[in-house]
């Protein structure tokens, strides 16, 4: 009876055993399976799916990824030669050979003086994060900051810790330089360093157009979307921005400024378009010279006239120079340039409300301090974000959790006008760089 039992409860573990081995087996490839099968079904589906579909099927499709990653691992081993030979992807941080070739793609500037260095490379992480088309950057840096900046941004931006789906980039670092006049006036005018961005068209002659950015610009779409406002310029548009201000009554400009300025609540120069072939071809009207004047022959005179009236520096300068040349300027809506001025005061910008905020400027150093919660947990989410990680559970899931958190505040109290355009990009890269990447090369 006692042996009857002993080799029943032997039989029963072993059975048991087997039953735990076959079922483990099983689920361990179980998930992967039907992450697959989620991604041919939603590449079959023509009807739209509600969000939370939306979100989960796309988390399964980041994670289905990784299957045809290993492949892709093995194939790279085996072109190892094919590659370096063609040099067609190894080109991060060197300048591109052939001008040609950047021209193709987007140019970003930023000029990063004082203690910017970290608030700029999360600013670039958060244009390549999203980004599809090759972007330059070009990287303007105080003297004593340059050799420092160029070894983090070296160690920081080596492409082989990047995944495949980041666009692709090269970066360019330029000390700080004024063209004409006193470099030290210049430099002492707004922020240290800020003026820099009027000279762009002067010392960056072979570049035809950029986007410039402040260091505390936060892009939650692709560079590419605001970049596509250059082919809605007409022939005499050569530069765009975002207003200044939503509402006269409560604008900078509207109630204080001492110079003229652009429209009704003035321009914020934090994100410009700038066509720089143009703004070097053009004859700018001006007080002073009936004629008109050439961009580099203007700044120096324009400076000198108003300086004494004027308080934020070189984007004074700008509204001066639009105010007399309107027919110059494209103004893109305020979503593309979103700052805590839209919601401190009450929620002010329509478009943000209506379609989210595709860019923004956490200006008043709100990604540093706990004055405007709502900025900096975006701010940090992307600062945080590993790269090679789910982007839908290390980016959007932690913006979306600690939101929550600051619903009682001023800037976060429609969470829509921060997270909607985030969750939308999430979507598209998805769409757009890991389907593509993840189909067999030919
Ligand atoms: C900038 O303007 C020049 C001259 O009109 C034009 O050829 C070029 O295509 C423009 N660049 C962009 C990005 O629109
Ligand atoms: C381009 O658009 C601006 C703003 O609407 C306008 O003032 C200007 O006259 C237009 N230029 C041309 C050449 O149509």
């Amino acid at each position: 009876m006692r042996i009857h039992c002993r080799v029943l409860v032997l039989a029963l573990c072993l059975g048991v055993f087997l039953v735990l081995h076959f079922l483990g087996g099983n689920t361990a490839d179980e998930p992967l399976l039907k992450q697959v099968l989620i991604v041919k079904q939603e590449e079959k589906r023509n009807s739209s799916p509600s969000p939370s579909e939306l979100r989960r099927d796309v988390a399964a499709k980041f994670a289905a990824k990784k299957a045809p990653l290993k492949a892709r691992k093995e194939e790279k081993a085996g072109l190892k030669v094919a590659k370096t030979k063609s040099k067609q992807r190894s080109n991060v941080g060197r300048p591109v050979t052939k001008r040609a070739r950047a021209q193709e793609g987007m140019h970003l500037a930023v000029v990063a003086c004082g203690k910017r260095l970290d608030e700029t490379l999360t600013m670039v992480k958060s244009a390549l994060l999203f980004s599809l088309k090759k972007i330059t950057f070009h990287i303007f840096a105080e003297d004593p900051l340059a050799p420092l900046f160029e070894e983090r941004v070296r160690s920081r931006l080596k492409l082989k810790q990047w995944p495949r789906s980041v666009a692709k980039f090269h970066y360019i670092i330029y000390p700080i330089t004024f063209s004409v006049g006193d470099a030290e006036e210049w430099k002492k005018l707004f922020k240290p360093c800020a003026a820099q961005r009027l000279f762009l068209p002067v010392i960056l002659k072979d570049v035809d157009s950029l986007l410039y950015v402040d260091t505390d610009v936060l892009f939650l779409r692709p560079m590419d979307d605001v970049w596509s406002f250059f082919k809605a310029f007409n022939s005499s548009q050569l530069a765009a921005m975002a207003p200044e201000h939503e509402v006269p009554k409560i604008g900078w400009y509207s109630r204080f400024a001492r110079h003229p300025f652009y429209g009704n609540t003035g321009v914020n120069s934090g994100v410009m378009l700038m066509n720089l072939t143009r703004i070097r071809s053009t004859l700018f009207k001006n007080s002073m010279i009936p004629s008109g004047l050439l961009w580099e022959d203007l700044l120096n005179p324009l400076y000198q006239k108003y300086k004494n009236h004027i308080t934020w520096g070189d984007q004074d300068l700008l509204n001066i120079i639009f105010h007399y040349n309107p027919e110059c300027l494209y103004i893109f809506p305020c979503q593309w340039n979103y700052r805590p001025d839209h919601c401190m005061y009450g929620s002010n910008c329509k478009g943000a409300e209506k379609e989210g905020v595709s860019i923004l400027h956490g200006n008043r150093g709100v990604y540093h301090d706990d004055k405007q919660p709502a900025f900096k947990v975006v701010y940090d989410a992307i600062h945080d974000f590993p790269f090679e990680d789910n982007m839908f559970q290390s980016l959007f899931y932690p913006v979306q959790t600690k939101f929550l958190d600051t619903v009682n505040t001023l800037c976060g109290r429609i969470p829509q006008v921060f997270l909607k355009q985030i969750e939308k990009t999430m979507r598209k890269v998805f769409e757009e760089k890991v389907i593509r990447h993840a189909r067999p090369r030919k």
